[in-house]
Order: C-alpha cells, then structure tokens, then sequence
C-alpha cells in the first residue's frame, strides 16, 4: 500500500476511500416502542444510510447481552445479541441487508473487560482455586507502605474491613481506585473502568484463545471490521508498579478527577500489547481472503509517535488497519492549530499507512456545540476532505446538539461518578421527524431511553430533506463530492502556507486532478490569493458554485469551500 499518487497501482480498500458512520444502536432507531432503538431499527434505516447519506460502512456500538451499566461496554456474553436489541438472527439480516447494498459493517469488540456478570467473572471470583481465578486481573492487599501522596481516597475500603492497603495506587477511568475488594475470597480485582466491568488478563493464554474465538464468530457471521474498545489498555505492568504522579500540566484536556493525576506508565499501553494486535491482525487478514476485513483501535495516546506504534510493522507485523486519531477532538478550534494537528499527523504516520480523522463519537460532545453552529459546516467541511478516512457520529449530519439533560434523568455512570463528564447528552435519540417521538419510537412508546433534544420538532431529517439548505443537504453533497472526486478520498495532501491566519487551506491531489479546500474559521471574511482558475464544487454556505477567477477570492465568514483547480498540473 502507499499514500503517495499511484491510484492506477495502489489498490484502495474500502477502509481508506470510504466513510464510516457510527450508530449509537440504543440511539438510533426503535421498532418496538421499549423505548430503546434496536438492530430491526438499523435494518429499516438502511437505505436512509445509503441511499440518502451515501456512507460506506457503519459501525455498531456494542448489542451484546449485558447489564448495561455501562450501556453495552459491559459484556456478559461476547457472541450473542441482547433481547432488548433483537436476535441472532437479527443481526443476521443486518449483515446481508447492509452487504446487499454495498455497506459494510464493523463491530465493538470489548477486549479489555467483561461484565461483573459475564460467567467467567462469576466463576473467577467464586474461589481461589476455579480454573478461571486467573482469567481476571487479582492481587493481594498490599501489606507494605505504599506511595505517599498519591493514592485517592478509596472508597473501595483501602484500610477499612481488614484488607489492608490497596495492591497499587492505579485509579478507574470512571473515578475512585481500580481495585475492588472482594470479601468472599480476600483478594482484590481490577477494573480500570466500573467494578462491574473487571478487566480480563491477557497474560493468560486461555483467555486470548476464547477472545480471539468470539473475534472469529462474528468474522464467521460476515462483519467486515472490528472496533477494538480501549485497544491498549489490554495489557500492563506485569509487576503492578504503581504510576508515577503526572508531570506535566495536561496539554489536551482538563483533567477529569484524580484519574489525571497520576501518568499512566504502568496500568495500560504495555509493550507485550503489541503482541496481542499482531495476532488480531493476524486472524483478520486470514479472514480477508473472501473480503478485506479491518480493525479500528480506540487508543487515547496523544504521543504521535506512541500512537503509530498500534499500526505495527512490516517488519515486526501490522496490526491496527487505522488507531482511531482523536487529536482534533482535542485541539482548538482555530486555523493553525487545527492545521498543526493534521500536518503532525502527516508527519508521524508511516508511509504505508493510512491516516484517520474523528471529529464526535458516544463519548465526547457534539460538533455543532462543540465548536458553535456557524463552524459545524466547515468542521463537517474538514473531516470530510482530510487526507484519510473519517468516522461520522449519527446525528452529526442533522447538526444535532449537546442536550442538558436534567440531573434526575442522568443515566451515563461517567457523569455520575464524575460531575461533569457525563456522556448522555451527545446520546440522545435520533430525530428522524416530527411524528410523536421524533420517529425514533413509535407513538405507543411512552418515553425513549434518554429526553429527545428541546428543538427535536424542527431539526430532523424529514424536515432536512426537504430543504435545500439544510445541515442535512450539505452533508449530502459533500459525501456525493468526496465521492466523486478520487483527489478527495485518496488523493495527496499538502497544505498552502501564504494564507491568512484565520484560515485552514490545503491541496488535495492526484494525477490530473487538484482540488483546493479552504476554510475559514472566523467570523469575519478573508481574502486568499490562490492561483489561476477554478470550479467551486461546493461551499458551505450552499450558495455558490462553478467558474471563478482565483487571483483574489474572498472566503465569507464561517465559510469553507471546495475548488476544483482548473489546468492543474
Ligand atoms: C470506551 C468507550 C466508552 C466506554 C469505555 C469502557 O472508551 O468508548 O463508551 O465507557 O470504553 O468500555
């Protein structure tokens, strides 16, 4: 494979032209009026996901049976469908639905944890002795003294009820300590999310062997990908050594609780991961031999270098197809640094490999309030002509909200544990019309999972399609326009540098074609003194298009457009 401009030997698979449009499945569609959308819901969407948006793969958050305490991240059985979402033979029909029309489908796969409920846990924390103790992470109370000034205050009972200290000072994602006690056996498990989701150890054989058995029973039922949650969290200091305290002040996010304190060298991210991705990869590529298979790893490193290394090797072996690359979500949004981010990107990846842009998923908040509404249409405008492949958030292509939802009707456990981090605002229903429900139920449901957003009545999709300058019709074109044009879905990238301050501008190009994206991130108009002559295939704005003399053009404020160079060499 190359990124370079050789379309005529390079064979492109689906991964890297297309674009991947995630589903929220409790969010997305409710046949049955639980309330709660479903896989049958998925099914009748289809030709809205294909024919209307024009996306090439869907990904399907985790529908696996579960106590849904994480909603769904929970597993209790990797290789089976929860009721409340259909069946088997539901997802079955999903599968041949969404391939008949060409779509592919990806799934979660949750490596890291299962749920507290998942027999294996019940059996592991049953005795001391049960052949599956060691299938979870357990340790010892820790007798000695243990590092001063880092350990939070546990509630977990660090000193309370006799067990001693806690074994380390590694803390959960979701707040409060990592270690859980378990009375009936005396020892302590780790779970680096909620006590209910244990992780599972990797270091033992066993458990690789049944994961990587559920991996192929979905690879036998005929998915197409696989999104690894938490991919490198898999695997950690085989010592337990506790983190050290965090250094620096942390330069992506504000930090959530006591879980940024400390720098996590030591509960994720272990070398011996690798060797875990190798043998995916392994397995996938075995299977790509009817139809190319892909993975998507959900890692959170913002080291670029660190991050290239879940690509894996030629040399050592590949293993991700594509580690999600979260930096826009956490980069400012102003031209340059938007701009920093991606030419970092550019200059971190291997040359075999492939980039990838996220700009919203399930946990993080919604575009059109992220980043102000007047700016979704130049952020949907840049996700979706970035060298690499995009990964769409449902809903985004109506300009959905954040949604407050009051604190009585809270459900994420993020947000409960951590005020603040709740994740149930960008999870609300999608708003499908102005039917009772907003279309995501029918009438008969009382209530849908999640309150549906305060202006659900005028912004869903029935409405959209109606209007030619909708969020909706603009997303429309620019998927058609990425499309089209091979320069935007697999074409170089190189970015213009004698451009105002304001402004984000970069080439994409291929033999014989050159197309100029220029987007302006400020509220205020700008003059860009581009070269020649050239098409406008598409602005945000929606209200211009074809010819232009390029000597002195002036991008509208909140405005991004889409050029085709005419005599491109
Ligand atoms: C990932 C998921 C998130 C989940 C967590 C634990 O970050 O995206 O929704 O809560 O893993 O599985």
């Amino acid at each position: 494979m190359t990124t370079n401009l050789q379309p005529s030997t390079t064979n492109y698979r689906w991964w890297q032209t297309g674009v991947i449009y995630q589903i929220y499945p409790r969010s997305y569609k409710d046949t049955t009026g639980s309330g709660i959308g479903d896989l049958c819901g998925i099914i009748a969407q289809l030709d809205y996901i294909h024919d209307t948006l024009g996306v090439d793969a869907i990904w399907l958050s985790p529908f696996y049976p579960s106590p849904m305490k994480d909603f769904g991240y929970d597993v209790a059985d990797y290789c089976d469908v929860d009721p409340m979402f259909g069946t088997l033979a539901d997802f079955d029909d999903l599968v041949a639905e969404a391939h008949q029309r060409g779509i592919r489908v990806i799934v979660d796969w949750v490596p890291n944890h299962s749920s507290d409920q998942h027999p294996w846990f019940i059996e592991s924390r049953s005795s001391r002795e049960n052949p599956k103790r060691d299938w979870y992470v357990w340790a010892d109370a820790n007798h000695l003294p243990t590092r001063d000034g880092v350990l939070p205050p546990s509630p977990a009972g660090r000193g309370a009820g006799g067990e001693g200290n806690l074994p380390n000072n590694w803390l959960s994602v979701f707040g409060g300590s990592a270690w859980e006690w378990d009375k009936a056996t005396g020892q302590y498990y780790l779970h680096s999310f909620l006590k209910e989701q244990p992780d599972l150890n990797w270091r033992n054989p066993e458990v690789q062997a049944v994961m990587f058995d559920t991996v192929r029973f979905w690879l036998e039922r005929g998915v197409d990908g696989f999104r690894v949650d938490v991919a490198h969290f898999i695997m950690k200091d085989p010592k337990m050594r506790d983190n050290p305290p965090a250094q620096e002040e942390l330069a992506f996010h504000r930090p959530h609780g006591d879980y940024d304190s400390l720098h996590h060298e030591h509960d994720k991210g272990h070398p011996d991961t690798h060797r875990i991705y190798r043998r995916f990869r392994a397995m996938l590529d075995e299977y790509s031999a009817s139809a190319p298979r892909m993975a998507v790893g959900e890692i959170h490193i913002f080291d670029w270098a660190e991050w290239a290394t879940y690509y894996g090797t030629p040399e050592a072996g590949f293993e991700f197809h594509l580690p999600f690359n979260f930096s826009l979500l956490k980069t400012p949004w102003q031209a340059q640094a938007v701009r920093r981010a991606v030419d970092e990107l550019e200059d971190a990846i291997p040359p075999w490999a492939w980039p990838n842009y996220v700009l919203g998923n399930h946990d993080e908040g919604r575009i059109a309030t992220r980043f102000s509404v007047e700016q979704a249409r130049v952020a949907a405008m840049l996700l979706l002509t970035l060298r690499g492949t995009p990964t769409l958030y449902y809903g985004e292509e109506i300009g959905m909200t954040d949604v407050e939802i009051p604190p009585e009707q809270q459900l994420d456990p993020f947000g409960l544990r951590v005020p603040g981090w709740g994740r149930d605002r960008c999870r609300t229903p999608m708003q499908w019309s102005a039917q009772p429900n907003a279309g995501f139920a029918p009438e008969e449901c009382a209530a849908p999972w999640l309150p549906l957003a305060n202006d659900w009545r005028h912004t869903h999709v029935a409405a959209q399609l109606e209007d030619a300058t909708s969020m909706l019709s603009f997303y429309r074109q620019l998927l058609a326009i990425r499309k089209e044009y091979s320069a935007l879905h697999r074409g170089s990238y190189a970015p213009l540098n004698e451009v105002p301050n304001g402004c984000f501008v970069y080439q994409r190009a291929e033999i014989g074609e050159t197309i100029t994206v220029a987007l302006n991130f400020e509220p205020a108009p700008q003059r860009l003194l581009l070269q020649g002559d050239g098409k406008i295939l598409l602005s945000t704005h929606l209200d211009r298009a074809g010819a232009e003399n390029l000597s002195s053009f002036i991008l509208r404020e909140n405005e991004g457009v889409i050029i085709q160079m005419q005599n491109a060499k």
